[in-house]
């Protein structure tokens, strides 16, 4: 398994999962064969992750701007997702895989919704890897719920606009309570961030890979972890500061 330093491993993995489309076209196939595909290369990160203790796996699986592709890719994105969920539900139970899902849950069609819904009270209780899919997710989105809630706040006098801090705006993200991504992975060799975390992103490394996600495994993930430990996080400080900690 690589050289991954066990006492090192990122807390938080974010990942745009990039390239389907591209991969099916490739090989003469409609775009959905490859989105099918992906399915695999999902199944293997969160064997990946979790065997080697990473506690959040955030996965973009449909953003609010995908609703614009065709309908029919649409239908057949949203059936795919309800499918793995129920086909993958008792290998994330095995697993102790504990799902949320971060994204407008109300926008998905009622079949999505309620099968999503059974698979998080269902692995409520799960003790290993947090899986987090985005679905019908996008930042900008995410930013336009948090300003109405922290408004209806200090319109309801529970909150004082001076006391509105960092803290305040990430506890009313969809992700409070998880920590900011360690690292960002965009395969499909696009090199963009398209609406995606975009506050919580601050000082994550990025990483973009050139793999189209159906052909990414587990090996691709620790290689980029290996590849993560041997950069220098420094957040604002110099390197001689960090050094010295
Ligand atoms: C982007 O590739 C991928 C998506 C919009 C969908 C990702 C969904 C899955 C892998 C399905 C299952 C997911 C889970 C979590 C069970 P693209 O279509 O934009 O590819 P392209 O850039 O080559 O066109």
């Amino acid at each position: 398994m690589l050289d991954i330093d066990r006492s090192n491993v990122p807390a938080h993995i974010a990942i745009i999962m990039d390239g389907n489309g591209r991969w099916a076209k490739k090989q003469g196939q409609e775009r959905v064969f490859g989105h099918r595909h992906g399915v695999e290369a999902v199944r293997s990160v969160i064997e990946g992750a979790g065997e080697i203790g990473v506690k959040y796996l955030t996965l973009y699986a449909f953003s609010t701007e995908n609703w614009n592709r065709p309908k029919a890719e649409v239908d057949a994105l949203m059936n795919l997702l309800v499918q793995a969920i129920n086909n993958e539900l008792d290998g994330l139970m095995k697993n102790q895989v504990r799902l949320r899902v971060i994204g407008d849950m109300g926008s998905l069609p009622e079949k999505c919704r309620t099968g999503l819904q059974y698979a998080i009270g269902k692995t409520s209780g799960n003790k290993g890897l947090c899986l987090v899919l985005a679905i019908s997710y996008s930042s900008k989105w995410e930013c336009v719920e948090m300003v109405k809630k922290i408004s209806k706040s200090v319109k309801d006098n529970v909150l004082d606009i001076d006391k509105i801090t960092a803290e305040t705006i990430s506890d009313n993200m969809s992700t409070a309570g998880i920590p900011d991504p360690d690292i960002l992975i965009r395969t499909g060799g696009e090199c963009r961030v398209s609406n995606f975390l975009l506050w919580q992103l601050a000082y994550t490394e990025l990483f973009f890979s050139p793999i189209m996600w159906p052909d990414f495994r587990k090996q691709d993930l620790w290689e980029i972890i290996s590849n993560f430990q041997n950069r220098e996080r420094r957040f604002g400080k110099t390197g001689e500061q960090v050094k010295k900690k």
